[in-house]
């Protein structure tokens, strides 16, 4: 297997299997609306932020994307496209009917979930086709880190309730099977480097904030904020030493080398050994 990927082909898809959209999994009611990750109101909140950015997130990246389809000339890239928007949308359809079943609190989430809504709106309006589509670039980089994470960190997935984890493999599996297409788009379409790694640090600093200021309003909701075990949960989740951004960290800085291509991080091994899912024929 090739073990980096060749940069004097700028203009071509660099995906290196190919892009299968699959079932959207048997998501279980979790009608108690219990904290379904490890019993801990922290790590399933957070989660849970996480899952109310992804409708809007997913129909943002499809939106990004789309606007370069018939410029692009590679036929394997165009192929590509075609499949991470199905898997994007997907994904939408998968975490919409997964917020309604498993976050309680509607009027709260929904209020969260609008007030996203309305700053993607802004930044649609606001931002050129270009910068959109690094900003879709650099969000993808972050989902393609946190898919292998949680594909690769035990602790996560043997805690995770059972009809709660089938969807988040299934989605970290085809994250991390397209995590070069909107790249390879930019890249096909002369996006500089310069724009790529500004509009990341401006992305992934807002993102954070937000998943974080969610999470927050959750647990205030649910009366667990100032709670010891919250802030211990909170540290642990994501500084900790087996935390999600103590582990990823190397991969979210890679994405700012000048010859950085997603597949330099060779995780295809993941979708072999976590997909059992049904392919959609095509
Ligand atoms: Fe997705
Ligand atoms: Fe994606």
């Amino acid at each position: 297997m090739n073990s980096k990927v060749d940069f004097k082909m700028n203009h071509a898809s660099k995906t290196l299997n190919d892009i299968q959209p699959r079932k959207l999994p048997d998501i279980k009611s979790n009608s108690e609306k219990i904290y379904w990750l490890e019993n801990d109101p922290f790590k399933t909140h957070f989660m849970n932020a996480l899952s109310i950015t992804f409708p809007i997130g997913e129909k943002f990246f499809v939106q990004s994307v789309q606007p370069f389809f018939d410029k692009v000339e590679d036929a394997k890239l165009k192929d590509d496209i075609v499949k991470f928007i199905k898997q994007e949308a997907n994904h939408r359809n998968a975490h919409k009917f997964f917020n309604h079943e498993n976050i309680g609190n509607e009027k709260l989430w929904h209020r969260l979930r609008d007030g996203f809504q309305k700053k993607t709106n802004i930044n649609q309006r606001l931002n050129s086709n270009l910068n959109l589509l690094a900003q879709t670039t650099a969000l993808e980089h972050i989902t393609a880190i946190f898919a292998h994470y949680l594909l690769t960190e035990p602790s996560w997935r043997d805690g995770t309730d059972d009809a709660s984890k089938d969807v988040w493999i299934w989605h970290a599996i085809e994250e991390i099977e397209h995590k070069a297409v909107a790249f390879d788009t930019y890249t096909a379409m002369n996006g500089g480097y310069f724009r790529r790694v500004s509009l990341m640090l401006l992305v992934s600093l807002l993102f954070f904030i937000d998943v974080l200021w969610m999470t927050a309003r959750l647990l205030f909701a649910d009366g667990q904020l100032f709670k010891l075990k919250t802030i211990k949960s909170f540290w642990s989740f994501l500084f900790g030493r087996k935390g999600m951004i103590r582990q990823s960290f190397k991969h979210y800085l890679s994405y700012f080398k000048f010859r950085f291509h997603p597949w330099d991080i060779q995780d295809q091994y993941l979708i072999e050994q976590f997909d059992h899912f049904e392919k959609v024929s095509s």
